[in-house]
């Protein structure tokens, strides 16, 4: 009866578009959550730190903890190079899961230059490191983490609660944020950057993966994915926190006078803190990314538009979609398979019925030059005549405390689920993505999409998801591992491209579920959001934040997958969209068609346009994923990550330093405000209506818009690198010689940073095959520096087409001048310089040979 009226209120919310909240629980209903969050623990439960019995190794500090009821835990603390601690406290004599698969390897710790102990405190001081951490004795013990003197973390003593009995190993503890006057973090949730203080009218952020229909706004319910980590910043520092637990989380935030504090309530698992130091928000994304991970270079095709809806149902409407981008002249890079392409959701076979000869169909989408995703989700359907299922049965899936296969419903019907915790059967599913195996396969099926694995099980009354006490592999219990399934799915799946392709290929892969790491492995995008203005907007708010975050291959449905969007969202959508890593339109079963063909010319034009303007940067992102790659950083950044005191600016993006977009987010707007960051001396260009307006930094200006403009800036001081040639797809862009827009800052300088390889391999990585350059503009003799920053750049070739300066005459004039080097668009002439050949014409070059120079006389 229960499950009766569950589902009743589940038909009901989906009817009325809004999230189901008889699934997915507040905190009420949830027994840890509610006992624990106003639990106030009484002195003599308050633990204090032994610290004449602290056990010193190079490694690590142990310093017993007790308390008047005679529990007794330890407080175990590892100095780590770079700014980095971990605080781990653990209880004797209980077997609490500690996590394996979620570090991009151990994290070396570094010695001690000095343990003091006096006056009820110790103080730990690194070698070499800037930092310093002090215990306090207590009761209740406090753990402070100082960076150059100046407090930054606390761990909270006073709320440290373990329990560990036969039903719950739950436990509490507060961090605050010394001076912060935001947190950000905690993704996911469709919540603005700066995260809301929690209380008594709004729950604590839940984390926990699930798969929520009409997910709302502004709203702490748990999403799609977890990445337990917060910041804590004011405009003097930033610091950090990475909780390296996988159990469902609850968090309550409160921004005191002087800090912000959290009280973190686990639901298993162990205590496990890394405590990342800063001091500014590159520092602590570069120190948090150094544990979990980046994400690979992604082949250069990824980075263009992605066309999908669920479902295209069969193959002759897949290869029509694709003609049709070309005739309308709209670029386009890859075609999506969603279930229909499947065998009734038996994923490895085609649909025997509609998509009779993939072979075909997959030759005709490589000879325009694109490629296809196809979905793969993890249920497997129980069929005895389908031998991805009889090959896993009673071995490789998730299993019921008794031993025997967990069964749920999913789309196929009836499933089980892969355990991908188990190597051997994470290898067996691997497996399946082999051409071989995959029949109708080829090298023209790309990517794939890892759908549904949060994972999601149609059971309402098991909040959509697997039951906490199923167990896996090592019989680790689900309770304690539910936020990296979907991420074990995209390792396996990340494992089957690579031996699929021999490793010669960087695999793409779209994830939905994600847990902190799965930078490591797949692109994610935000699940099914809805056809609304909150939506489009919250879109930059939720990359903005996973960026930070490390996940930085982020997207949204563009359009919205739920409901329809009007042409006027529709068009503010691409635009917006341009400026997310991942740029895909997808729709939902039974909207009108959507794609960017079907709209009126105007409404296409606007679209395309978008669509255009996204591949000119394409070269743009690509430089700003290898650099995320190495160094961690985010391709978009909210303006606070790079101008510490603008806070709030959730419309406003940069992607890297260099471009900043702010989208238009409103109905009939006819202009935007926009917030210059940057002191009064700086500039930035308006590219987006192509007038090269320049306005001052520190300006907060109404910047009109039409339907065809959404505000687009370069800074001044930048020289962008763009491929500007119109063209089907990246395929036939690859040779294309680039547009230099070089934008003069106040002091007439300007320099830009270029990356370029062969698009494709890993041959950057393992052979340092690329070619990476500063270009810097020198007022003097008018002329482009080429700077060599590294690569073994041989086989690559650099080819400048134009040259576009903009700038600002002492009077104020804005000055946009081009120097073409083609006559007719054609290659004149062409002079190797260094290591980068420039096509120029005589009338407006001269050669200066040798010295990796462009000049030209203007
Ligand atoms: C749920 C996904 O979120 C959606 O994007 C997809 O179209 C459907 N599953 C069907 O595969």
């Amino acid at each position: 009866m229960l499950r009766y009226c569950i589902l009743l209120a589940a038909l009901v919310a989906i009817a009325l578009g809004e999230a189901d909240h008889d699934t997915f629980k507040d905190c009420s209903r949830i027994e840890f959550c509610t006992a624990l969050r106003k639990n106030v623990i009484d002195s003599s439960a308050q633990f204090f730190a032994d610290l004449g019995e602290l056990e010193e190794t190079d490694e690590k500090v142990t310093i017993p903890l007790s308390n008047e009821n005679g529990d007794s835990l330890i407080l175990q603390i590892s100095l780590l190079p770079f700014s980095r601690a971990r605080i781990q406290v653990l209880q004797p004599g209980n077997d609490r899961y500690e996590l394996v698969d979620v570090l991009d390897g151990e994290p070396e710790t570094i010695p001690f230059s000095s343990v003091n102990l006096a006056n009820n405190t110790l103080t730990l001081i690194p070698e070499g490191e800037e930092y310093s951490i002090v215990v306090n004795r207590g009761a209740p013990f406090t753990v402070e983490f100082y960076l150059e003197r100046e407090l930054q973390t606390i761990f909270d003593g006073s709320r440290l609660l373990m329990e560990n009995t036969e039903d719950s190993q739950a436990f509490t503890f507060g961090v605050s944020f010394n001076d912060a006057q935001r947190l950000y973090g905690l993704y996911h949730h469709a919540s603005k950057l700066g995260l809301r203080e929690t209380g008594d009218d709004y729950d604590p952020f839940r984390l926990r993966n699930l798969d929520v229909s009409f997910y709302e706004l502004d709203s702490p319910m748990a999403l799609y994915g977890s990445v337990p980590v917060l910041y804590g910043h004011s405009v003097s520092h930033t610091s950090g926190i990475f909780i390296h637990n996988a159990a469902e989380q609850w968090v309550d935030i409160n921004y005191g006078e002087d800090s912000a504090s959290t009280y973190f309530m686990i639901g298993g698992g162990s205590l496990d803190i890394f405590v990342l130091f800063g001091p500014e928000p590159k520092d602590v994304v570069r120190q948090y990314t150094s544990l979990t991970g980046t994400a690979h270079l992604p082949q250069i095709w990824t980075l263009g538009y992605h066309q999908c809806r669920f479902t295209y149902e069969t193959q002759e409407e897949v290869k029509e979609v694709v003609a049709l981008f070309d005739v309308h002249d709209i670029p386009l890079d890859v075609i999506w398979l969603d279930d229909g392409h499947s065998n009734a959701n038996r994923y490895f076979e085609f649909n025997p019925e509609n998509f009779t000869n993939p072979e075909e169909m997959f030759n005709n989408i490589s000879s325009t030059g694109r490629r296809a995703v196809s979905i793969s989700d993890p249920h497997i359907k129980i069929a005895d005549d389908y031998n991805v299922y009889t090959g896993a049965k009673n071995k490789y899936f998730v299993k019921w405390e008794n031993g025997s296969d967990f069964e749920g419903i999913c789309w196929p019907g009836l499933s089980s689920w892969i355990d991908f915790l188990n190597p051997e059967a994470s290898e067996y599913y691997s497996g399946w993505y082999a051409f071989d195996k995959f029949n109708g396969s080829t090298e023209t099926l790309a990517g794939i999409w890892n759908d549904m694995n949060e994972p999601s099980v149609f059971d309402n009354s098991l909040e959509k998801t697997f039951p906490h006490e199923l167990l896996h592999y090592g019989n680790v219990r689900h309770r304690d591992v539910h936020g990296i399934y979907g991420m074990l799915q995209t390792k396996a799946t990340y494992h089957g491209l690579m031996k699929r392709d021999e490793g010669k290929k960087r695999p793409f892969i779209l994830t939905r579920s994600h847990f902190a790491g799965s930078q490591r492995y797949a692109a994610m995008w935000t699940g099914d959001n809805t056809a609304g203005w909150g939506y489009l907007a919250i879109s930059f708010s939720e990359c903005m934040t996973s960026n930070i975050l490390g996940i930085v291959f982020c997207g949204a449905d563009i359009g919205g997958f739920f409901d329809t969007p009007d042409d006027e969202l529709l068009q503010r959508w691409y635009q917006g969209a341009v400026w997310l890593p991942f740029f895909r339109g997808h729709s939902n079963k039974g909207t009108p068609r959507r794609e960017p063909y079907v709209f009126s010319e105007d409404v296409q034009t606007v679209i395309s346009n978008a669509i255009k303007l996204r591949y000119k940067h394409i070269p743009v992102l690509y430089t700003l994923f290898y650099e995320h790659a190495t160094t961690g950083d985010p391709i978009i950044r909210p303006l606070f990550y790079e101008y510490h005191e603008l806070l709030d600016y959730d419309n406003h993006l940069l992607a890297g330093t260099d471009i900043l977009a702010v989208g238009v987010f409103e109905s009939n707007a006819t202009s935007v405000e926009v917030t210059f960051p940057g002191k009064a001396s700086a500039l930035w260009y308006r590219i987006d209506d192509e007038s090269w307006e320049s306005h001052n930094g520190e300006e907060v200006v109404p910047i009109p818009v039409t339907i065809d403009t959404s505000p687009v800036f370069y800074r001044g001081g930048s020289i962008i690198s763009r491929k500007d040639i119109k063209r089907p797809s990246t395929t036939q862009m690859v040779d294309d010689p680039y547009t230099l827009y070089i934008n003069l800052d106040s002091e007439q300088s300007a320099s830009g940073r270029l990356y370029v390889d062969d698009y494709t391999s890993f041959a950057y990585r393992e052979e340092e095959l690329f070619l990476y350059i500063r270009f810097i503009y020198v007022l003097d003799v008018h002329a482009v520096q080429i700077e060599y920053l590294g690569g073994n750049a041989a086989e690559f070739s650099i080819l400048v087409r134009s040259i576009i300066v903009n700038g600002r005459s002492p009077e104020g004039r804005i000055i946009s001048n081009t120097y073409t080097t083609t006559r007719d668009g054609l290659p004149l002439e062409s002079i190797n310089i260094g290591k980068l050949i420039v096509y120029t014409s005589e009338r407006n070059f001269k050669k200066v040979f040798g010295k990796k120079e462009i000049c030209w006389v203007a």
